[in-house]
């Protein structure tokens, strides 16, 4: 695949573990994609896998157990379990050669044992020593992720308020300039209209800079969710719900607010007059655009769709499919589409990813996947795929997927491997060289 295009998020080795009384659910377990500026990118699997909590990591709703995301290369999620994990795991070799070391001595006899205590004690040191290097490694990145963790908002702020005053110096100078040219030609009246100027010019820099400094790189993303009835305060107007976003970032002015959330409202297929209404007054096809609506008021650049349309009648799922269309086109969005089935991701994800219980277990193009689909999971998703041919529907067989049956991983485990550009499959050596002959043999069918 060409790499020219640009990484939005990348989601490396992401982990979320939820503690239950003395067991830990791994509901996200080392799940790693990247998503590419204006694409849709497919997250599927049956209920229950860990998509909705990877969504809520990624948007920090969790904090993340273990691994990092970046947007736009900043990291803005970072988790401490690697680091963590690293350390115990040095400490485990530690102790182990330590109490090698140990039984050793124990075993000499006292003229031996004072012989080589030189040697005994620089071994011990050197893994003592080694042992150290790990932790102080592993402490520095801990420290390091609890610092982007919480700082990576007031750093994206910092960025935001130097733009604002790039934007603004040249101006100043521009008028400051002209300030001065009238004071030495003594043009009074030019004067005063100049120094007008200038009020407004730093008013609306003061504002634009408070704003700036309040803005929060999270806004960037935007989640929609899954049911449009839970995810709406029914006691808030629809203005008042769509217009929440401008109200945290610190916008205080009534009639842009309102211009915005008209406009929002306009883009997702609604009209003005609804903003006085509340939620219950509405379809559920209309809430879900109120939905749309409040996640893009803050023109955010990647939108968490997850199963927006499943809570939605079949009649009215494509329209709220082609809103999700339009408003990526002209907003220039990027998606991330949770689903359950196959069935809907196909025709709007350029890239889709397949999970199961918190692993992907398959990741490529659409087209790819349609045409080349190799682990047993995807195939089990694929053969759920209702058609509208009444002849297949018939001979469909559904798959069904059992991993212990599937698998043999009790010699080797499985790794993420790259079996052709860009697809990527979860298996062991023997399974990728049998994935390798299963592609010849769909590549021959089709060719004959
Ligand atoms: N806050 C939570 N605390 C404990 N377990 C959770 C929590 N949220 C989700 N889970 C569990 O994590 C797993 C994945 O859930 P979820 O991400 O909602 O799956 P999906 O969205 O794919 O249906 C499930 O077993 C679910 O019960
Ligand atoms: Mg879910």
């Amino acid at each position: 695949m060409e790499d020219n295009r640009k990484v939005l998020l990348k989601v490396e080795h992401l982990s979320q573990h939820f503690k239950l009384g003395k067991h830990v659910l791994r509901a996200v377990d080392d799940v790693n994609f990247e998503i590419y500026k204006g694409e849709v990118f497919g997250l599927v699997g049956e209920s229950g896998c860990g998509k909705t909590t990877t969504g809520r990591t990624i948007i920090r709703l969790y904090d993340a157990t273990g691994g990092s995301v970046y947007f736009d290369d900043k990291r803005i999620v970072a988790g401490t379990l690697e680091y963590k994990t690293a350390i115990k795991m040095a400490k485990a070799k530690f102790d182990a050669a330590n109490d090698a070391l140990n039984k050793e001595m124990k075993a000499l006899s006292p003229e031996e044992k004072s012989a080589r205590a030189n040697e005994f004690n620089e071994k011990k040191k050197a893994i003592a020593d080694e042992f150290n290097a790990v932790k102080n490694e592993n402490i520095e990145k801990i420290k390091l992720a609890r610092y982007d963790h919480r700082n990576c908002n007031k750093e994206f702020a910092k960025f935001e308020v130097q733009k604002v005053v790039d934007k603004y110096n040249p101006l100043f100078e521009d008028l400051n300039g002209k300030i001065e040219a009238a004071k030495a030609s003594n043009n009074d009246a030019e004067l005063a209209e100049l120094n007008n100027q200038l009020d407004t010019l730093t008013k609306k820099f003061k504002e634009e800079k408070r704003i700036a400094s309040k803005d929060r790189i999270m806004n960037k993303i935007q989640m929609i969710f899954q049911d449009p009835i839970a995810s709406l305060d029914p006691r808030m107007t629809v203005r008042d719900i769509i217009a929440e976003g401008l109200i945290i970032r610190g916008i205080r002015d009534k009639k842009y607010i309102d211009e915005r959330v008209y406009k929002m409202l306009e883009l997702v297929g609604l009209v003005q007059e609804h903003a006085t209404r509340y939620p219950h007054e509405f379809s559920g096809g209309q809430r879900q655009r109120i939905g749309i609506a409040r996640s893009i008021i803050l023109e955010p650049e990647l939108i968490i769709a997850d199963e927006p349309i499943s809570a939605l009648d079949v009649s009215i799922q494509a329209q709220v499919i082609n809103l999700l269309n339009q408003l990526r086109e002209k907003m220039g969005l990027t998606i991330l589409f949770i689903a359950h089935d196959l069935s809907v991701v196909k025709y709007f994800s350029d890239r889709i990813a397949v999970m199961y219980f918190g692993h992907i277990v398959e990741m490529t193009t659409s087209d790819e996947l349609f045409k080349h689909p190799l682990h047993p999971y995807t195939k089990s998703l694929l053969s759920a795929i209702p058609l509208p041919d009444p002849h297949y529907e018939k001979k469909r067989k559904r798959i069904t997927y059992n991993p212990l049956s599937a698998h043999d991983y009790s010699k080797e485990g499985p790794t993420m491997r790259e079996i052709l550009p860009g697809h990527f499959i979860l298996c062991n050596s023997e399974e990728f060289e049998k994935y390798k002959e299963e592609i010849k043999e769909l590549d021959s069918k089709k060719n004959a």
